[in-house]
């Protein structure tokens, strides 16, 4: 079964076919992060309109790198939420549009539902059940996979999410929005032990707090100012990648002790931090543990992650209607 798909929940249009949930046929991202950048951070209006000017385009590419007609694919998956709603708004109407025109059915996804299926195009031998530590811009989730359309939420965090905390992080040591990934390089120059950090309390065993971090970051900003010794940004992002990615890691080996999982599975845009990948490798081998993560061009947002998770929706029995609307929020255990 192939299926075409589209993901425009943020601030890239994207579009995939994939074959059987597994098999990348193409996969075209357009990224308008250059242009977000300029304001500090993403920009609804401005992420709705690129995803109107660019999604024909991309999804054009995309049937072309496939060597396929609409006609010729078997199904249209589209995110439906949780995310901008103005920006999932657009790929969904023309998902719609195209589900309509070629008369094929429309598959809805859940954006964070795909960030967990990405390790589905890497790893062809993984299969639920498992434990999943979805780390995103704006998600933080210890979950378990019990089937591909079956979860339940263990862990969450009771304020920010992992990635806001590394954009903040990075935003005070001077680097532009999206930060993460500029952090983490940064952080291979540095010391970890240089500058120690808080970990704040969050009620529940396997919920995570973040907020107090940001804090903290600016707190040892000021006293450096003020005692006129320069802040070491290398050491700062050592420092934080260290800190946040044990923090993520402990409760993680926690959650996966207590339910007695030896399958875990890292997702979102934040397994990308080498910090956090390094730890669970060494974790899931001192425990014996087997671990998947997604090869880093599969961790961002990408549509060929919701054209994997589409083919398990669409065995699931899961299609819509053509009166599909979006949501700009939805928890993962809920069905479209
Ligand atoms: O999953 P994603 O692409 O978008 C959402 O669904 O939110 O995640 C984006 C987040 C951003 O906060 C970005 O800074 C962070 O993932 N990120 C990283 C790294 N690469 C991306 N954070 C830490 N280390 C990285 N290497
Ligand atoms: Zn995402």
């Amino acid at each position: 079964m192939k299926i075409l798909s589209i993901e425009t929940s943020c601030d890239e249009t994207a579009a995939a076919v994939i074959e059987d949930g597994r098999r990348i046929l193409s996969s075209v991202i357009h990224t308008q992060v250059e242009e977000h950048k300029l304001y500090g951070g993403v920009v609804p209006e401005i992420a709705s309109r690129r995803h109107t000017e660019s999604i024909c385009g991309v999804t054009a590419a995309a049937l072309e790198q496939a060597g396929l007609t609409v006609g010729e694919t078997d199904a249209v998956a589209v995110t439906a939420a949780p995310g901008l709603i103005g920006a999932v708004l657009v790929g969904v109407n023309f998902a719609k549009g195209l589900a309509l025109a070629a008369a094929k059915p429309l598959i809805p996804v859940h954006h964070i539902r795909g960030h967990v299926a990405a390790n589905y195009l890497a790893h062809p031998e993984l299969e639920p059940p498992f434990l999943a530590l979805i780390v995103s811009g704006g998600h933080s989730h210890i979950v378990l996979v019990r089937d591909y359309c079956d979860y339940t939420v263990l862990g969450r965090t009771t304020d920010d999410a992992a990635g806001e905390a590394f954009d903040k992080a990075a935003r005070s040591v001077g680097l532009p929005y999206p930060g993460g990934v500029a952090l983490d390089a940064l952080s291979h120059e540095g010391n970890p032990a240089a500058y120690p950090l808080p970990t704040p309390h969050a009620e529940g065993a396997f919920n995570f707090s973040f907020s107090g971090l940001k804090t903290a970051v600016i707190n040892l900003a000021h006293n450096a100012a003020q005692k006129g010794e320069p802040l070491v940004a290398a050491d700062l992002a050592a420092s934080f990648c260290s800190h946040v990615s044990r923090i993520l890691w402990e409760k993680t080996e926690q959650a996966a002790r207590h339910f007695g999982c030896d399958r875990l599975v890292l997702a979102g845009g934040v397994s990308a931090n080498s910090w956090l990948r390094r730890r669970a490798e060494e974790g899931c081998e001192k425990n014996g543990w087997q671990l998947f993560m997604p090869p880093l061009s599969l961790t961002g947002d990408n549509a060929a992650m919701i054209g994997a998770q589409a083919y398990y929706e669409y065995q699931a029995g899961h299609t819509a209607a053509l009166s599909l609307n979006g949501l700009p929020t939805m928890e993962i255990t809920e069905q479209f």
